[in-house]
């Protein structure tokens, strides 16, 4: 067990405060040790022993700082010197390499050393498994807190700290003069934490600066167990004049994003992400636009359509052309393609059942269908002058979204795709018959057919024919499989092709798991969607009510005539009404689809388990109630 706080009505916020500005209040940094001496003091505080739990505690604060400031020394710093800082009449501790400033409280140290390397290195492993496994996405449950700074707990009281200024953090931008950020008033030196940072080098942005910035733009970060891990990084203070100065007004970057159906259930709201209920997907072949699935890394871009370019460029162009709004919809001819887009973290929450994976929790619902219309991006590739047999293999796509830093999102697709006479990609700006909504990529988008949502690029900025793919992280780092064996010390996202194609799909929307069924009704309704990428049709879906021991075909309601071979893009609706099972009160019901290729989804998630939770299609299973007559 670990627990990190006292807990129980016993304590008073009084003594909950007293003991936090003693420094000892909480016991995270060591969880091994830790756990087991905080299930100690909750034994005792179930036996209503608060004296002698508080004083365990206290104790173990010192304890437990001794030992993390013991790593963090031994890792760092072999030597240390007092220096005397004339301009902020502070003592500081500087390493002998004479590159770093440091306050080694030698006192901890040795107490640290005494009480064994072993433990430090125990502390070490733990400690840098538990933040690979913890997500960047995953925590963005608190991002509906809406990004309101909480300012972290620290490990020492406020005039502990030596002093710094804004200009002396912005010196420590590298691995090799430390990476130091700033929040609120506090000076962080997280160098150790850059390696385990869960949204990989994206932190070297914000070296030498304010956080605030990015936790607005990532809102995700503002959550309590963040904001204590970086509590332990604390290095100082600001000076108090950089204190009255401030970071800077942060302007909230999602504060323009559009208004949201309620009924959405949400994964994150900075950036937004949210699935529908299931159960709307197989009430409609086309989604409602309202309830499409939507997932953006980013905040949505405002986009004057007045004033919107479409830049094309790139090998095989004679030269780089710029499209209007208006030049798309009046210079091709418009197209419209019925395809289904999926999200490659779709039904991810069914990987995380089996170990922890990195990304946002999503349910069966990351999946949606529309018709698009649009124009044709093999038209508009001729129309630029693109001419065959240059050394082009990829078209790269841009969105006019953008991080901190100015980076936009960006994913290519292969050119043989983009070009064929049937890929049927989209440059889309209506979506089931109205204008493309802001949050699926206002004022256009790339619709490509048969491949995973991510590189359907919305409010699409730039095309880039290229002889190599997006060098985005999206293409480059993220949106590959790899085998269960695969871990973040030994992932290597180079060795992996980028997804393209999704693997065959299906899921069951009603009943739900959970659900309790009435005998009475005699017939046990299931429905669902199926759905198999690079155009391949869905041909059958078996459904078992016994857990997979016998299987009924379901009936396919396709919502359109059949398409042409290798074009089928949209997904299939089925629905089986069968007799209940005479006897039970328990049903297992299992669905799995076959495509024309005969591909059908694996029977279990282990063995397609992957640290990114990506293409998880196994069998999809619901248990549910029936009640007696
Ligand atoms: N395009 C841009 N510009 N920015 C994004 O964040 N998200 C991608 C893709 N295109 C994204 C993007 C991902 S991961 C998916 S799954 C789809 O958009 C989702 O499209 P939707 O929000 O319209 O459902």
């Amino acid at each position: 067990m670990r627990s990190s706080e006292l807990r129980g009505p016993e304590i008073s916020r009084a003594e909950k405060r007293s003991a936090r500005q003693g420094q000892a209040y909480k016991i995270q940094t060591f969880p091994i040790v830790a756990s087991f001496l905080n299930d100690i003091a909750e034994r005792k505080s179930s036996n209503g022993t608060v004296a002698g739990m508080l004083f365990l505690k206290h104790a173990l604060g010192p304890a437990r700082r001794c030992l993390y400031r013991t790593q963090r020394l031994l890792v760092r710093t072999p030597l240390f010197y007092p220096q005397v800082c004339a301009d902020k009449g502070c003592v500081r501790w500087q390493s002998g390499e004479g590159g770093r400033d440091w306050n080694p409280r030698w006192q901890h140290m040795v107490a640290g050393l005494a009480a064994g390397t072993g433990m430090v290195l125990a502390f070490g492993l733990y400690h840098r498994q538990e933040e690979q496994a913890a997500s960047e996405e995953q925590l963005a449950d608190s991002a509906g807190r809406g990004g309101e700074a909480v300012f972290p707990e620290t490990a020492a009281p406020v005039g502990a700290y030596p002093i710094f200024t804004r200009e002396e953090v912005t010196k420590h931008r590298t691995l090799q003069d430390g990476v130091w950020v700033t929040f609120g008033d506090s000076v962080y030196d997280i160098t150790d934490f850059v390696g385990l940072h869960p949204g990989g080098s994206k932190i070297m942005l914000a070296a030498g600066g304010a956080l605030e910035p990015f936790w607005a733009m990532y809102a995700v970060h503002n959550q309590q167990h963040v904001l204590e891990l970086l509590g332990e990084y604390k290095v100082g203070e600001l000076s108090s004049e950089d204190k009255k100065k401030g970071s800077g007004a942060i302007s909230d970057p999602y504060a323009s994003d559009p208004p949201r159906h309620p009924a959405l259930k949400i994964n994150s709201l900075k950036p937004f992400n949210a699935e529908p209920p299931s159960e709307i997907l197989s009430e409609n072949f086309l989604t409602p636009n309202a309830f499409f699935f939507k997932r953006n890394h980013l905040p949505v871009p405002e986009v004057d359509p007045e004033r919107y370019r479409l830049e094309i460029s790139g090998e095989g162009l004679p030269k780089a052309v710029s499209l209007t709004l208006e030049d798309l919809k009046t210079k091709f001819p418009k197209h419209t393609v019925t395809a289904t887009l999926q999200c490659a973290g779709n039904r991810r929450s069914e990987m995380n059942k089996i170990k922890q994976v990195k990304g946002l929790d999503w349910g069966i619902a990351a999946i949606s269908n529309a018709q698009w219309g649009g124009v044709r991006l093999r038209e508009v590739l001729e129309h630029a002058g693109y001419r065959h047999g240059g050394a082009a293999q990829h078209v790269q796509f841009e969105g006019l979204d953008k991080d901190v830093s100015g980076t936009p999102y960006g994913a290519s697709i292969p050119l043989r795709k983009a070009l064929s006479d049937d890929g049927d990609v989209l440059l889309a700006y209506e979506m089931n018959g109205e204008e493309l909504p802001r949050d699926h990529g206002f004022p256009l988008r790339a619709v490509v057919p048969g491949t995973v949502g991510a590189r359907n690029v919305k409010w699409l900025g730039k095309i880039i024919v290229s002889a190599e793919e997006s060098k985005s992280h999206w293409q480059q780092n993220d949106y590959k499989g790899f085998s269960p064996s695969v871990d973040w010390d030994t992932v290597d996202f180079k060795s992996a092709p980028a997804i393209q194609e999704l693997p065959i799909q299906s899921a069951i929307t009603e009943p739900r798991d959970g659900a309790l069924l009435e005998r009475s009704g005699e017939q046990v309704t299931v429905r669902g969607y199926a759905w198999s990428g690079g155009g391949r049709e869905v041909v059958r879906v078996d459904v078992s009510l016994d857990g997979g021991k016998t299987w009924q075909v379901a009936t396919l309601r396709s919502g359109e005539d059949a398409p042409p071979l290798g074009q089928a893009w949209a997904w299939k609706l089925w629905e089986l009404s069968a007799p209940f099972p005479p006897e039970g009160e328990q049903l297992d019901i299992v669905c799995k689809a076959v495509d024309n290729s005969y591909n059908m989804q694996p029977d279990s998630v282990a063995p397609i388990w992957n640290l990114r939770g990506v293409l998880s299609n196994a069998w999809h299973r619901v248990r549910v109630s029936v009640k007696k007559d």
